[in-house]
């Protein structure tokens, strides 16, 4: 029986294809060793089959450094539904795309499917990680994982290009503070070779250095548990990544960067370190094969980019990082200027009034707040889409008062009655 023919049998969608695009292509290999394991991992965390034996899950898997393994998933599916195999592990990141392609061994087709679809024929072959003994091990490739808890290496980076902002703590700050709490390793730096793309004055880049390190430490970034850096101290290892990295990246995919685009209008002459930005961005995290990076929604989109090319990198050159994991916050992902809900709260904002920076004596910051713009409704409510400025200082209440796990209803009830009056004056 072959992998299509199990799937239509039990009744999930797929098609049987001959063209497919190798990044979404999931190996399946069939381990013997221990206990007969198939192990299903994305194409960009293999390298050579060889190196999985430097991942820690399989050394204590099998125990031993020899592996036997058949290429395609054909047979291993089959080899499951026959009760031949008695563990299944699962990469993790399959889950990041919208479509996997299951090689079929011997021929030169692939079994196209919904990942999700996936973690359900598995389930239904009786490989269930929710039972007492799991016989479905979801693993994060290049993560370590122990049992249910996943170790991460966190890294992220702060432009020492301006004044900080209550952006830049809620959209990032605060998460690195919780980071710290929960994981060993964490790194944190100032982006000052990111800053020359505005072309500071030398000597006014290092006062912004001595700055931003005073003011993360003001907000209670522990560095008994952190690691902070000048990303200039080792910028001959970012900068020599980064070239690697711009050798694999469409210079296409940098034109599409929003920041790019929204940056450069701004340029009478556009630098070229303006466009590759993203490029370094991304080394900066490969480098230290960090998986975790804590930052607000617009860097989602370098984010994105960077787990691009570190696939392809790992893709055309073998196993050698992680594909990293953005963390943006679910609320207030984004701070909005307070002069207006479309534009994001900004250190380069020329409007001063627009942002609250974390320099702002108090009497400063109750004075912008109650200039902020609202709108005419004196019932307050959360209403992204229509109603941005509110909204944005509704949720600046909700995540500094430490009510962001509360439903939006009750920071609503809260301020029933009182107006945006009463809202600025919290
Ligand atoms: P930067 O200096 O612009 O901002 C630092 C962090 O603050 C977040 N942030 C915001 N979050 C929510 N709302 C806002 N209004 C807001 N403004 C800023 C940013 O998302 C960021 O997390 N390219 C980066 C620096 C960098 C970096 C990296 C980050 C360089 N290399 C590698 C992570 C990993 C930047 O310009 O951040």
């Amino acid at each position: 029986m072959s992998d299509a023919s199990l799937l239509r049998e039990k009744g999930y969608s797929h098609n049987v294809v001959h063209e497919f695009d190798r990044r979404n292509l999931v190996r399946g290999f069939v381990l013997k060793g221990g206990k007969p394991t198939l192990l299903l991992i994305a194409e960009e965390n293999l390298g050579s089959p060889e190196s999985l034996l430097d991942l820690p899950v399989l050394e204590s898997l099998l125990g031993s450094s020899s592996i036997t393994y058949e290429d395609g998933v054909v047979d291993g599916l089959s080899l499951v539904s026959q009760s031949k195999v008695e563990q299944v592990i699962l990469d993790e990141s399959v889950f990041d795309r919208e479509c996997i392609y299951l090689k079929t061994a011997g021929r030169n087709s692939a079994v196209e499917l919904n990942p999700e679809d996936l973690r359900k024929v598995l389930a239904d072959l009786g490989f269930d990680s929710e039972s007492d003994r799991p016989k479905l091990i979801p693993y994060d490739f290049g993560y370590a994982a122990a049992g249910e808890m996943t170790r991460h290496r966190v890294i992220s980076g702060i432009q020492p290009s301006g004044d900080m902002t209550l952006g830049n703590y809620l959209g990032a700050i605060i998460n690195w503070k919780k980071q710290i709490e929960q994981y060993d390793e964490n790194f944190f730096f100032l982006a000052d070779l990111h800053s020359l793309t505005v072309l500071p004055d030398p000597a006014d880049l290092r006062d912004r250095i001595r700055q931003t390190v005073m003011t993360l430490v003001a907000c209670g970034l522990d560095l008994d548990k952190a690691v902070l850096f000048r990303q200039s101290d080792l910028g001959g290892y970012h900068a020599q990544l980064g070239w690697i990295f711009s050798c694999l990246t469409p210079e296409g995919r940098l034109e599409q960067m929003t920041q790019f685009k929204d940056k450069s209008q701004k340029q009478q002459v556009v630098g070229t370190g303006l466009k590759t930005y993203p490029i370094l961005m991304a080394a900066d995290i490969a480098l230290y094969q960090a998986t975790l990076v804590p930052v607000g929604d617009d860097q989602r989109q370098h984010l994105e980019l960077c787990r691009e090319i570190v696939r392809r990198f790992n893709h055309r050159y073998g196993y050698a990082m992680p594909v990293p994991k953005a963390d943006i916050p679910k609320v207030l992902a984004r701070v909005k200027s307070l002069t207006d809900g479309i534009k994001k709260m900004s250190k380069s904002d020329e409007n001063r009034d627009g942002c609250v920076y974390l320099l702002d004596s108090p009497d400063e910051i109750s004075r912008k707040m109650k200039r902020a713009k609202t709108d005419s409704d004196p019932t307050l409510r959360f209403d992204e889409e229509n109603r941005p400025e509110v909204t944005n200082l509704l949720s600046m209440f909700k995540v500094l008062s430490g009510r962001d796990s509360e439903p939006d209803a009750a920071i609503e009830a809260h301020f029933e009655g009182k107006g945006a009056g009463g809202l600025k004056k919290n």
